[in-house]
Order: structure tokens, then C-alpha cells, then sequence
């Protein structure tokens, strides 16, 4: 081992109280960025990446604005040309905090029980955030950095938001770099290191169907007035056939299917149907009819609605028929699905299956493409090795059913590939109450940081 990997892991040794430290910091700020309440939230946070940029030594740090939230950027390309470059990415901003009463202790206040630190955005994604900035900082803190470094951390990442594809698409020079390295994804558990490989893509909606101009009374009008709630049940049913198969017309036509050899390493992985089972404290499993759990979240497409809105939902009973249904449903998509055809198919089946009875209306909010990363660059490589120095074991590899859309921009306009990793756990409770964060697989993801980057 050369001198100084050894100088910079001591040196993580020396500071997880500075890296545990500012974690919380960072945890204390609540930069939820669908609020717009929380906007003056979210500037400090940025300004707060920038600062910790700025201690660190960075050569170049600045927050670039966008017409929503700002984007962190920072370099230090002092190693110099023949050396890689890794464009290091993160996103500072968390979901929302609700249900706020079942979280056992204050959202943005973090609180350490035994290994877990909770708060909202602890796993997903600050402590990675923390991190990479804290593995970067040991190598320069103890000598000169063997490669070049340059951090893109944007603050729009959980609202699908599409600035950061234009500001890569526009700043493709300074973004250039030899890989991109994504933090943003989980390991299965505690120990066992984890290589993501394929991220899917998402298409967003809102669906409001309108029936009558006002609510109405339910007696004297119901019978002869169609329900847009019930209107909205009917559409949303037609979604799924009696195989658990999306109906869209077309849905599935860009789908790479499964070669037998991924399918038989695939279904290898610890993610076996008692693992989703335990995961949800469900009785029994639901999909598309042919494939397994594993097959079913990462490599093939699904359709979700993740809210219903209509009528009366309070207390008590009050006997209405309401104006108006919503619905927010998502596609999540596999390579090569394109999100903006996924909105036209919806549209065509709403065109034939909605009634006359109705009007409807169908916004498309986030529209992500899917990624897929080949598994063995000599960066994967690279991190192949350094997981087998902090954890004594070989990663696994997996696709995840999440997205982390930045990394199908990165490879379209910049063309460089993707090592996405990371030190959530699926126990982490990411986007739900009593989110937390496993300080132990934290400290060592930092190690692994380091290795990987002497690997480089
Ligand atoms: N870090 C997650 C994605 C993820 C989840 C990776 C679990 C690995 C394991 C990311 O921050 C996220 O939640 N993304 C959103 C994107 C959406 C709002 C466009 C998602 O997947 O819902
Ligand atoms: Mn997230």
C-alpha cells in the first residue's frame, strides 16, 4: 500500500467525529425542495456545500443559478492531464418530512440511536454527500490528490427537476471528465458492497377528471350524473390486465429484454421474495406474471399511482358527488423506454377509454430517461477493488428500481459512463418517516471512497 492510502485512511480513522459532525450540519438545514416555503432553506444549503467546498481546498468553487435551485459546482485539476478525472456528483435536497407524526424524533434534527443517525435526507442522500466530500478531503489533507476532481451537487434531484439536464447539456467542458461517479444508490446490507448498474427512468402525471361544474348533492343527482371518482377508479383499473401487465398500447415495445446469463446472475442476488415480503410486512407479492421481484423492480417497467384525490375524506360521512377526481400515477421505465412517448401512450388510452360523460386533463410532470452502465469498465473495476479492501468482500451487482436521472444525461452529453454506488440500506427508510443512516456502513463507505480513488 502506497504511503500516502495509508496516510489518508488514517486520517478518516483520526476524523469520523468532524465527518459525523458535519453531516448533522448539513442534516440540520431543511432543504425539502418541492416547498416553496423552504426555498430560503435550500440557497443555504447550497451556500453551505460551497463553503465546506471552499475549506477543503477546491480551486474552484461556484453556485450557478438556475431558474429554480442553484447548482454546486467545484474543481481541483491539479493532478493534472495525464491523470483521470472524476466529475463526483450529489444532490442536496431531501423529500418532504411527512407524515411528520410518525417520525419518532424531529425530522431535521439528527438523533444518533446506537448505529443509526436519523433524520430526514441522512441516507438519501447527505451522508453520501458527506462522504465523498470527507474521502476527497483525506487525500488532500495528506498529500497531493492523484486525481483530478470536479463535484456537481444539485439541489432539484427529488423533484425530477430538468435544469440540471440543461445546465450539463450547455456546460458540456466544464463537466468533461473521464467518469462520472454517482453516490446516489444503496448497498443490499450492512457489509455487503453493492455496484448499481442500471437505474430506471420515470414519467410523472397528474390526471384530473372533471364531471360536474360544482359538487353535488349525491341523492338527487347521482344515477344520472356520471362520478368522476368513479370515472377515475374505471381508468385507473384498465391500467394494469389480469398478468399484472401494463395495458398502455406500445408500453413495452422498447424494453430490452433479459438475455438468459443477467437473468441467472439476477435472480443470484439475496433479493428473493421473502426479502420483499419482509421489506413491506406484506402477506403476498403482486407483479407482472413471468418474472421474479428482482426482475420485476429493476429490469422491466411498472406503472404506479402514488395518489387519489376526490370528494368527501373527513370525519363522518357527508353524501356528495364530487366535481372532480386527481391522480398522480408514474411509469417507472427500463432502457430504451422514452418518457415522452410513455405520455402519448397514456393520452391514447385516455382518448379511447375515458367517457363523454367526463373531461379529463393529463400533465406530465417528470419525464427521466433510464440508464445502464457496463459492468466492467475498468472504473467499476477500480471500485470492484476498493469495496474488497473496506469490506473483504466482492460487490454485488444489481439494478435498481429508483432513479437518479442525471446519469442518463451524463452519458448522452457527455459520453462518459456511470459508477453508481453508494451506503443506503433498503432499511434505511428512505422518503418515509424515521429516515436513518448506518454510521458504521457510512465510515466505511468513506474508506472504500479512498481506495477508489488511489485505484483510479
Ligand atoms: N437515491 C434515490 C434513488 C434510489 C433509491 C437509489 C433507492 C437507490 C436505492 C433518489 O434520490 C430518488 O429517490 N430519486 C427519485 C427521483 C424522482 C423524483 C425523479 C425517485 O426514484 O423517486
Ligand atoms: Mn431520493
Amino acid at each position: 500500500m502506497s504511503d500516502h492510502r495509508q496516510k489518508a485512511l488514517e486520517y478518516v480513522q483520526d476524523h469520523k467525529e468532524q465527518s459525523l459532525e458535519k453531516l448533522k450540519e448539513l442534516i440540520a438545514i431543511p432543504s425539502v425542495s418541492t416547498d416553496p416555503d423552504r426555498a430560503g432553506d435550500i440557497k443555504k444549503a447550497a451556500s453551505w456545500i460551497k463553503e465546506e467546498l471552499e475549506s477543503l481546498g477546491m480551486t474552484r468553487v461556484e453556485i450557478f443559478p438556475t431558474p429554480r435551485h442553484p447548482i454546486v459546482y467545484a474543481e481541483d485539476l491539479s493532478a493534472g492531464q495525464d491523470k483521470p478525472t472524476a466529475l463526483i456528483y450529489g444532490h442536496y435536497d431531501v423529500q418532504p418530512e411527512d407524515p411528520v407524526e410518525e417520525w419518532n424524533s424531529d425530522p431535521f434534527t439528527p438523533t444518533e440511536a446506537g448505529d443509526s443517525l436519523f433524520a430526514r435526507g441522512a441516507s438519501d442522500m447527505k451522508g453520501q454527500v458527506i462522504a465523498t466530500i470527507s474521502a476527497v478531503e483525506a487525500i488532500l489533507k495528506t498529500g497531493d490528490l492523484p486525481f483530478n476532481v470536479k463535484f456537481l451537487i444539485e439541489g432539484e434531484e427529488e423533484i425530477g427537476g430538468s435544469y440540471i439536464k440543461t445546465f450539463i447539456e450547455e456546460n458540456t467542458d466544464l463537466l468533461s471528465c473521464d467518469f462520472f461517479l454517482n453516490p446516489d444508490t444503496g448497498m443490499h446490507a450492512p457489509g455487503v458492497p453493492t455496484i448499481t448498474y442500471a437505474l430506471r427512468g420515470i414519467a410523472y402525471f397528474e390526471l384530473r377528471v372533471q364531471g360536474p361544474e360544482h359538487d353535488m348533492h349525491s341523492g338527487t343527482f347521482g344515477g344520472a350524473i356520471h362520478n368522476p371518482a368513479q370515472v377515475m377508479a374505471d381508468l385507473i383499473a384498465g391500467l394494469h390486465d389480469e398478468k399484472g401487465r401494463v395495458t398502455l398500447k406500445g408500453f413495452y415495445d422498447r424494453v430490452i429484454p433479459l438475455d438468459d446469463e443477467e437473468r441467472q446472475e439476477l435472480n443470484k442476488l439475496p433479493l428473493n421474495e421473502e426479502f420483499y415480503l419482509r421489506q413491506g410486512g406484506v402477506e403476498a407479492l403482486f407483479g407482472e406474471q413471468g418474472y421474479t421481484p428482482v426482475e420485476r423492480t429493476g429490469a422491466r417497467p411498472t406503472l404506479e399511482i402514488n395518489g387519489l384525490y376526490s370528494g368527501f375524506i373527513g370525519e363522518g360521512q357527508k353524501t356528495v358527488l364530487p366535481a372532480y377526481a386527481m391522480a398522480k400515477v408514474s411509469c417507472r421505465l427500463v432502457a430504451d423506454q422514452d418518457p415522452v412517448e410513455v405520455y402519448e401512450q397514456f393520452k391514447a388510452y385516455l382518448e379511447q377509454h375515458a367517457p363523454e360523460t367526463v373531461t379529463w386533463e393529463l400533465t406530465q410532470m417528470s419525464k427521466d430517461f433510464p440508464s445502464l452502465s457496463d459492468r466492467k469498465s475498468r472504473w467499476i473495476k477500480a471500485y470492484v477493488e476498493a469495496a474488497e479492501a473496506a469490506w473483504g468482500k466482492r460487490p454485488l451487482f444489481k439494478r435498481e428500481g429508483g432513479s437518479v436521472p442525471v446519469v442518463a444525461y451524463i452519458q448522452q452529453f457527455l459520453d462518459v459512463d456511470a459508477v453508481n454506488i453508494g451506503f443506503g440500506l433498503p432499511s434505511d427508510n428512505i422518503h418515509g418517516p424515521n429516515e436513518k443512516i448506518d454510521l458504521p456502513t457510512f465510515y466505511k463507505g468513506i474508506e472504500a471512497l479512498v481506495h477508489f480513488f488511489f485505484n483510479l
